[in-house]
């Protein structure tokens, strides 16, 4: 048995946790989890937003499920996930895109792997607020060893799972440094590994392309801010934010999240899809080499979605989050 640290977040992620956790449970996968909390709920029950017993048991275990955080939008406390992400070094964000039959979408054959650079560029932290002068000043922190080390966590990727390229997108027409340094890692790095392909694409063209023709690209590799919004489009693509997963990895820890936010629209009333987290479960069984159990479990997911009745109302069904979870064990 290996133990999981298990951060259930806010809004309705207590729900898709519990959903995540009793398919896992049929399932008999060999883990043990050990629940901690943080952000507003934290803060509510004991003064902390990110409590000293989350940090010892993700240092102990070195690999977590979270749910999804509340964070205050203009004001409060900075990211919950994005501290965490900074202080153990998760520079990479992986997220995969890839249609799913059942899950209505406008195309069909789209399946990338978004590798965002997850600790730099804009979410660097580094902000000045000039109240006389009304100026702010959101400061983009890019450097050649983070730009290395996404690019090449994603040609590692492409090399090890057999893809046909890595695309690089970036906005070094206007952005000539920080750009730049993205390029040069890629033409670096991709000395590493000669039989990866790799082109490069500006950010804006990137955007057009990917919403017409999703199916020409595979991985794809790009700074924060980029990354952060190319990977919600990626989302929209394959059926929303209720059905793709996401991990945060570092050299020695990983934290995999469901992509989407605490949706406080929909929490506490049993219509949260659990799919996203589920689906992150399963990247995280894959990183642990437990890959029967996360084949058997993709499976039974499959067969679920295949059937409306079956899935929640964000895929046109009628089932409760518990529901669907019940469906898909049976299905296993
Ligand atoms: P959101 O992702 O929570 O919700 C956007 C829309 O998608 C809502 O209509 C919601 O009902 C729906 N939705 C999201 N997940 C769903 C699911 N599993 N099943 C069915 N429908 C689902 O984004 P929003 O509203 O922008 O953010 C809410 C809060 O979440 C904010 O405080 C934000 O900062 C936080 N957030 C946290 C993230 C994290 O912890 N990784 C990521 C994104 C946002």
């Amino acid at each position: 048995m290996t133990t999981v640290t298990l951060i259930p977040g806010d809004g309705i992620g207590p729900e898709i946790t519990e959903a995540v956790k009793a398919i896992f449970a049929a399932a008999q996968v060999p883990i043990t989890w050990e629940e901690e909390n943080a952000g507003q709920t934290t803060f509510d029950s004991i003064g902390e937003l990110i409590p000293a017993s989350l940090l010892a048991s993700l240092e102990r275990n070195r690999i977590a499920l979270k749910g999804p955080i509340t964070t205050p939008v203009g004001k409060g406390f900075k990211s919950i996930n994005v501290q965490l992400r900074q202080k153990y070094d998760l520079y990479s964000n992986v997220r995969p895109a890839k249609t799913t039959a059942g899950v209505k979408t406008r195309f069909d054959k789209v399946d990338l792997v978004l590798f965002r650079e997850n600790t730099e560029g804009l979410y660097a932290g580094l902000e000045i607020f000039d109240e006389r002068l009304g100026i702010a000043d959101s400061i983009s922190r890019v450097t050649v060893e983070g730009c290395h080390k996404i690019v090449r966590a994603a040609f590692q990727y492409a090399a090890k799972h057999g893809r046909s390229k890595v695309t690089v997108a970036h906005k070094a027409n206007i952005l000539k440094n920080a750009g730049r340094l993205m390029l040069e890692a890629a033409a670096d790095v991709s000395k590493e590994f000669p039989s990866v392909p790799w082109e490069d694409k500006i950010i804006d063209n990137m955007c057009m392309q990917l919403v017409s023709k999703p199916e020409q690209f595979d991985v794809v590799v790009t700074t924060n801010l980029f990354g952060d919004i190319l990977s919600d489009l990626c989302a929209g693509l394959v059926g929303g934010l209720g059905v793709v997963s996401g991990a945060n990895i570092g050299d020695d820890m990983a934290i995999f999240e469901a992509v989407h936010g605490s949706a406080p629209d929909i929490a506490g009333q049993g219509l949260a899809n659990p799919t996203a987290l589920l689906r992150s479960a399963l990247m995280m069984l894959e990183h642990m080499s437990l890959h029967e159990y996360a084949n058997r479990i993709e499976a039974a997911l499959e067969k679920t979605l295949l059937d409306k009745n079956c899935c929640t109302r964000d895929l046109g069904g009628t089932a409760s989050t518990s529901e669907f979870a019940q469906h898909i064990i049976s299905n296993l």
